[in-house]
């Protein structure tokens, strides 16, 4: 450490706005500051050492400062730091990659990879893509988007039009025209004042059935959805929604895009969540895991369908007019080929649906004991507990309440994520059995010291 950790609280937020903060609480509140990482475990600036119960950001998942990643990236950054993709080079592990994920995502069908600098890079890259191939397919009318509530689709101005929360819109706007909203199906809060899991998934087709109807099916150029809403506050759906989805887009000739920024690579217990619900989109995007967090790195992959529209196009519509200076950056295609097969090696994806079940059990134990807490959901090793005030009304627990909260579990040792009123719970992949029940011995006290 360079300055004392005075002098970095201090000067934290004075030169640098922190995303998704306002500037100014980041000066009156400055945040935890974290100094180090090693396995499952952070250590702030004060030594303070905690687990981190959010795998730095669903990111970190087979923890930090793994010695195969550091190795692959060390030698790379010796070998060859950069060089660009653009037309007329390429650089050799952005080609070993490309073999490697056409393997990976085999099972879904997707055969081409086009790389970005992270998770938002991603479904613009996907936007786009769909609406280029719609208008090689001599279809140039589809232009529209479908997304769901609840739903987050990063920060560019395309895949922030698509989030389901005005909050990422309203400062924006106006932002890309022609998308739409759908419900998510969401058994805990729904506009339906229906409570069955499945039924309110059957509802929430028929909404989108409806607006397909009202707009159009023609004018659709692609549904954009998570598999399991992550940010949104852990939504998982019946097992029949995303299958019914892909058969709407299907009749329609709606191409569907996965966001899996968090969800490939294992984190709900497949290696993919397209793959958990059975279903093969046509695009999926991701980010975060595929380079253990270690540096920022994206791809969207892209099915033979659509691959096969653009080899055939003979005239220059097909050309992609869209990319990044770091696609295919060869210090993170080194960090990605590594990542997955460590992942793959140590079955992460296994690991992440058996301590997800111990995580579950541990929540729901939790909800037994202490009654601000109205829902726990989640599947793998993506978790959230929604704290209510009343658990009639669910109203949610003030934000003055859920920050006390927040401490007193940082106190007791976990790192968690506060989102509104869900306490986002995602732990790296490679946690033990051990790391779950001190995960979830931190919870019980931070509960046990804030309710007072
Ligand atoms: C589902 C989903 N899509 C897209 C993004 C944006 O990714 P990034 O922050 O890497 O741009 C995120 C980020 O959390 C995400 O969760």
């Amino acid at each position: 450490m360079t300055h004392t950790a005075q002098w970095y609280h201090q000067h934290n937020a004075r030169h640098f706005w922190h995303p998704m903060a306002h500037p100014r609480e980041m000066l009156e509140h400055p945040p935890i500051v974290i100094a180090e990482g090693s396995g499952v475990e952070i250590i702030d600036i004060d030594g303070h050492r905690t687990l981190d119960g959010i795998g730095g950001l669903w990111c970190v998942n087979l923890g930090y400062s793994n010695d195969a990643i550091n190795n692959a990236i060390n030698a790379q950054l010796s070998t060859l730091s950069f060089y660009n993709c653009f037309r007329g080079t390429s650089n050799t592990k952005a080609i070993e990659l490309s073999l490697v994920l056409k393997d990976f995502f085999q099972e879904e069908g997707l055969t081409k990879c086009f790389y970005t600098s992270g998770g938002s890079d991603s479904i613009d890259t996907a936007l786009k893509i769909s609406r280029q191939y719609h208008l090689l397919s001599g279809e140039k009318q589809r232009n529209k988007f479908i997304a769901f509530s609840a739903g987050y689709h990063g920060t560019h101005c395309g895949g922030a039009s698509l989030c389901g929360s005005d909050r990422f819109r309203t400062p924006y706007s106006p932002l890309l025209d022609n998308c739409f909203h759908v419900p998510s199906p969401w058994t805990y809060h729904n506009p339906f004042d229906e409570n069955d899991e499945e039924r309110v998934c059957e509802k929430s087709i028929k909404v989108l059935e409806q607006l397909i109807a009202d707009e159009g099916a023609d004018s659709f150029a692609a549904v954009v959805m998570e598999p399991i809403v992550g940010s949104g506050g852990v939504i998982v759906p019946h097992k029949s929604f995303m299958p019914k989805v892909r058969a709407i887009c299907d009749r329609f000739g709606i191409l569907l895009i996965a966001d899996e920024v968090i969800t490939s690579f294992g984190r709900a217990g497949k290696w993919t969540g397209s793959r958990l619900w059975g279903v093969k989109p046509d695009i999926l995007t991701c980010a975060k895991g595929i380079s253990n967090g270690c540096i920022p790195f994206g791809v969207c992959m892209i099915s033979e369908k659509i691959a096969k529209t653009f080899d055939e196009d003979t005239s220059k519509l097909g050309t992609l007019s869209t990319g990044y200076t770091y696609s295919g950056h060869p210090v993170a295609a080194a960090a990605a080929i590594t990542s997955i097969s460590e992942a793959q090696r140590l079955n992460v994806a296994k690991n992440a649906r058996v301590r997800g079940l111990e995580l579950k059990t541990a929540l729901l134990q939790l909800q037994q004991k202490f009654s601000c807490i109205g829902d726990v959901r989640g599947i793998g090793l993506m978790h959230a507990l929604e704290l209510v005030s009343d658990r009639q009304t669910k109203s949610p627990l003030p934000a003055a309440q859920m920050q006390e909260l927040f401490h007193k579990i940082y106190r007791a040792g976990l790192m968690v994520r506060i989102s509104g009123n869900n306490i986002i719970i995602s732990p790296p992949l490679v946690v033990t059995q051990f790391n779950i029940e001190t995960l979830a011995q931190a919870l019980e006290t931070g509960f046990e010291n804030f309710i007072h």
